[in-house]
């Protein structure tokens, strides 16, 4: 399973990058908007710069804002043309699934957003996206079951064999982390806090300071 954060901050993204587990980036229009990022010029240099520091091979999407066919192809374009690693993140409406088929004629990778239903995750194949988000925290906070929705796409996906990548999204803990894994996701993204959050143990605070008092008693 891929990692990737879910974040427009540049400080996370380089911390997670660090840490040498990180397979690429995912932005929306309210994380870029929570970090300041205002107008085209500043928001084009700041996927630039996430580019930048995740490096060569690590996919990075970028949301349109466009809401009709048309904007979004262009939108699209201008994004993909900005950098190699940048993938057209692309609405689930009618709309969005007919731009999605146009860039996978174009071979401009794609990820289909705002998915919270089998249904639609079929449609999103169908036209050829590259990912797949299924929101499963915002279905969780809804109190229906977003890692029983990961499953039921990664059954009928395997079925029939659709290509395109299960992205997890809207992760909220380290849980929500594990149970995409075992429900077959392929890819999650998450915060930063989140993926750290997979290392804590009691036992290895526990174990590591009993190690080093006992390397200390020995050695003086
Ligand atoms: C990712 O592609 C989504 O934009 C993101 O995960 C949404 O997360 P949220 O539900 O925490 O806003």
């Amino acid at each position: 399973m891929q990692f990737f954060i879910d974040t427009a901050n540049l400080d996370h993204i380089r911390e997670a990058a660090e840490l040498g587990i990180l397979d690429g980036v995912t932005t929306n229009p309210s994380l870029m908007a929570k970090e300041g990022i205002t107008g085209e010029k500043n928001i084009l240099k700041h996927y630039r710069d996430i580019c930048a520091i995740v490096g060569p091979g690590k996919d990075v999407s970028a949301e349109v804002i466009s809401t009709d066919f048309k904007g979004m192809v262009a939108e699209g374009k201008k994004l993909a043309e900005l950098h190699e690693n940048i993938v057209v993140k692309i609405p689930m409406i009618k709309d969005g699934i007919k731009a999605i088929a146009h860039f996978s004629e174009l071979d401009i990778k794609t990820n289909c957003t705002l998915v919270f239903s089998a249904g639609q995750a079929i449609l999103a194949a169908k036209a050829g996206a590259t990912y797949l988000s299924p929101f499963i925290g915002r279905v969780d906070d809804i109190t229906w079951d977003g890692i029983a929705l990961i499953k039921e796409i990664n059954e009928i996906y395997s079925l029939q064999m659709y290509e395109t990548a299960i992205l997890a999204a809207s992760i909220r803990t380290p849980l929500h982390i594990v149970q995409a894994a075992k429900a077959g996701a392929d890819v999650v993204t998450c915060p930063l806090s989140a993926i750290t959050g997979l290392l804590n143990h009691p036992l290895t605070d526990i174990g590591l300071e009993k190690f080093l008092a006992d390397h200390k008693k020995a050695n003086g």
